[in-house]
């Protein structure tokens, strides 16, 4: 886990305003709690802006807090602590969250970050020179049946091997946006060997629910 601390003020931009569209969600958002309860939208927002600059510039910070009208210091608190905010520019093309936790380490997560060290950047936290690509290694992200996985935007790409993160890092600096999900032809999370139960295929859907739910969000 790294520091939590706002990038310096030479890479912070001056203002920060939402897209037409970002306004209106975060318009919607807000609506949906009682007055004087609008500073619970803070983290939808905050995201939002975070999809719109790529990563969650102070002004940006600012701007959301005075939108909920809460003080400041109350939305530096929570970008601060969630790692989900990424506090400084990341990679253009793709930010890649890798989980090295117990399960994912044992199936082989420093293979991957390995991968991350010779394709990115040695050092995590650090824009590749390309400014595309930047990597970190965070906890457990939950899908730990399909280790070793790493999270890339909103999306899980699991089941990996060096070679096939490596094919996915090339497709994202291509400009591509390869479809999520386990990487060995795995529907799911069902055995390596095969499904045991509900093999009928006729009843199964052409890709799982979190792929089909990927597929159908515009990429912003
Ligand atoms: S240990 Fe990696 S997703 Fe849980």
């Amino acid at each position: 886990m790294s520091t939590r601390r706002l990038a310096p003020d030479a890479v912070q931009p001056q203002s920060f305003a939402f897209t037409s569209e970002n306004q209106a969600f975060a318009e919607a958002t807000i609506a949906k709690y009682p007055a004087g309860r609008q500073a619970s939208a803070v983290i939808p927002l905050l995201f939002r802006a975070q999809e719109q600059e790529g990563w969650l510039p102070r002004a940006a910070i600012e701007h959301v807090a005075v939108m909920l009208d809460m003080p400041v210091i109350r939305a530096l608190e929570v970008a601060t602590f969630y790692f989900m905010f990424k506090l400084a520019p990341v990679g253009t093309a793709a930010h890649v969250e890798v989980c090295g936790t117990t399960p994912c380490m044992l199936c082989g997560s420093e293979a991957i970050i390995a991968v991350c060290k010779n394709m990115i950047s040695p050092a995590a936290h650090t824009v590749s020179a390309d400014g595309k690509f930047s990597w970190e290694e965070v906890e457990c992200l939950g899908a730990c049946s399909n280790a070793p996985m790493v999270q890339i935007g909103k999306d899980y790409y699991e089941d990996l091997t060096p070679e096939s993160f490596a094919q996915l890092l090339e497709a994202f600096g291509r400009g591509e946006h390869p479809r999520p999900g386990p990487q060995n032809q795995r529907f799911a999370s069902e055995p390596l060997g095969g499904a045991t139960s509900l093999r009928d295929a006729a009843l199964a859907e052409p890709v799982n629910a979190s792929i089909a739910l990927a597929e159908a969000e515009p990429r912003r």
